[in-house]
């Protein structure tokens, strides 16, 4: 622990400046115009895991994005842990909301993070978290600490679904073999209050197409005459959540997993104040389903969400129109047992049938996956609650997210292991969001505990 601290210390502000140079590639997977430099971020992986240390790396062409692997076998006979992370990012708009921007990573200190903390997109999700395992290796290597064998995954489709890895993991699976899966893609509760994830929701993402008269329309001449495609769109929306709050669609809670009082009871003594959480957002009060809190309603709960909507004229000043066609991107937060594709199918059936005459709905699914929850009595969370124990001083707590890696249950059921989620953002560091950031304390954190984890997992394999 001694001599992991030090290497941290003497080497931190190298760490440092190597993720500030990946941060400036604008590695977003969504939008084509960056296909180039979501290419070149791959390479830069590529490099800085054999600089790190591993004896054999490889660019893997996929029907998309290639995907980085790279392995450090010292002894077949010994455990092998598999990295997976992902080296691309979302969009960066709004840009006129970011304080400095995107691409030109800068520390700036927040009071969360009195120490600094690096701004950028995908300073936390995921390169920071990705980067933290590449260091973590570099460690191990040159301090002669590597306990095991080590192989590395990292995509760049992530934000968009992942098609190109579900590929590749079906494809591969001799290659990928492993004893325990090891991500750094996910937040905890505190710097005082590491928390490991047991849970992530699975998702379910679709867009609709509600398409009225075949032109745009004068809203003096038609209006009142015929179907608004916007106002019907509005009005379906809305009708898919009763007044508690309960989504309406038939069947999507058939399958909802609902936990035991006592499991519930467990999940309340996670620290969580309403206060700050509201505070922190500027809002006067939460909303949600009703019959839940807070913290169940972001985790155990499945949910409906408008993600975007548009249609007519959204310029400068007025005009006076009914648009033809009116649009939304609608993502749904799927809980263990609920089946993404299932409910896909509810949806479309439901949202199809809320149509009045006057117009036609097209419903077009995006990306999905299924949820993923883990116990806490297998080798690979006891192995990280030790480590997170030691860097941190108290355990760590076991957390459901409510956030999705949708290839965390293909892994386990394409590989047959466990996923160990080792996050180190926090809720405050506005991933997805302008002006997203990680703390130097998270991630040269990250970097200590990692190793640790390595250790007590091989340890605990005897
Ligand atoms: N790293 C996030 C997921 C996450 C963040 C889980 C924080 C738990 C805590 C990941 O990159 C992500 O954004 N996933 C998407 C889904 C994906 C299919 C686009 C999400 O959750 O919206
Ligand atoms: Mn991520
Ligand atoms: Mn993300």
């Amino acid at each position: 622990m001694e001599n992991i601290k030090s290497y941290v210390q003497q080497h931190k502000d190298r760490f440092i400046n190597e993720l500030i140079e990946l941060l400036k590639i604008p590695s977003v997977s969504a939008d084509t115009a960056y296909s180039q430099d979501v290419i070149d971020t791959a390479e830069a992986v590529k490099e800085s895991l054999s600089k790190a240390g591993c004896d054999y790396v490889e660019t893997c062409d996929t029907p998309g994005y290639p995907i980085i692997y790279g392995e450090k076998i010292i002894d077949p006979n010994l455990p092998t842990v598999l990295v997976y992370g992902h080296y691309d990012v979302q969009p960066p708009d709004p840009l006129e909301l970011w304080t400095s921007p995107p691409f030109e990573p800068v520390i700036k200190t927040t009071d969360i993070h009195p120490e600094g903390a690096i701004f950028a997109r995908g300073a936390c999700d995921d390169k920071g978290q990705m980067y933290m395992h590449v260091k973590a290796l570099e460690l191990m290597v040159q301090s002669n600490t590597l306990p095991c064998n080590v192989k590395f995954m990292i995509e760049g489709e992530e934000e968009v679904g992942s098609a190109s890895l579900a590929w590749f993991v079906e494809r591969n699976q001799e290659k990928l073999k492993n004893d325990v899966i090891l991500i750094s893609d996910t937040g905890m509760i505190s710097n005082q209050q590491p928390s490991i994830t047991t849970g992530l929701r699975g998702l379910s993402y679709v867009e609709v197409e509600v398409t009225g008269p075949n032109r745009d329309l004068h809203s003096g001449l038609y209006g009142g005459a015929v179907a608004n495609p916007i106002n019907i769109l509005a009005k379906m929306i809305a009708s898919l959540h009763d007044e508690n709050n309960h989504i309406t669609i038939p069947g999507f809670y058939d399958k909802v997993e609902e936990l035991s009082a006592e499991e519930r009871a467990e999940m309340a003594k996670a620290p969580f104040s309403l206060e700050k959480y509201k505070n922190a957002l500027n809002i006067a009060d939460v909303y949600g389903e009703k019959g839940y809190v807070t913290n169940e309603r972001n985790s155990i709960r499945p949910t409906l969400d408008v993600n975007g909507i548009w249609g007519g004229y959204t310029g400068e000043g007025a005009k006076t129109v009914i648009a033809s066609k009116a649009f939304a991107k609608i993502s749904m937060r799927l809980v263990p047992n609920q089946d993404w594709e299932e409910i896909t199918e509810l949806f479309t059936k439901h949202f199809t049938s809320l149509a009045p005459a006057g117009v036609t709905v097209k419903v077009t699914p995006h990306h999905g996956g299924q949820g993923y929850v883990t116990p806490i009595d297998s080798i690979g969370y006891q192995a990280a609650n030790k480590a997170y124990t030691e860097t941190f001083g108290v355990p760590a707590i076991p957390v459901r997210s409510g956030g999705s890696i949708p290839i965390v249950a293909l892994f386990e059921k394409e590989l047959k292991s466990k996923t160990i989620l080792m996050g180190f953002g926090l809720d405050s560091d506005a991933i997805h969001s302008p002006n997203e950031h990680f703390g130097i304390f998270n991630y040269l954190k990250g970097i200590e505990t990692i190793p640790l984890f390595y250790k007590y997992f091989v340890e605990l394999s005897k």
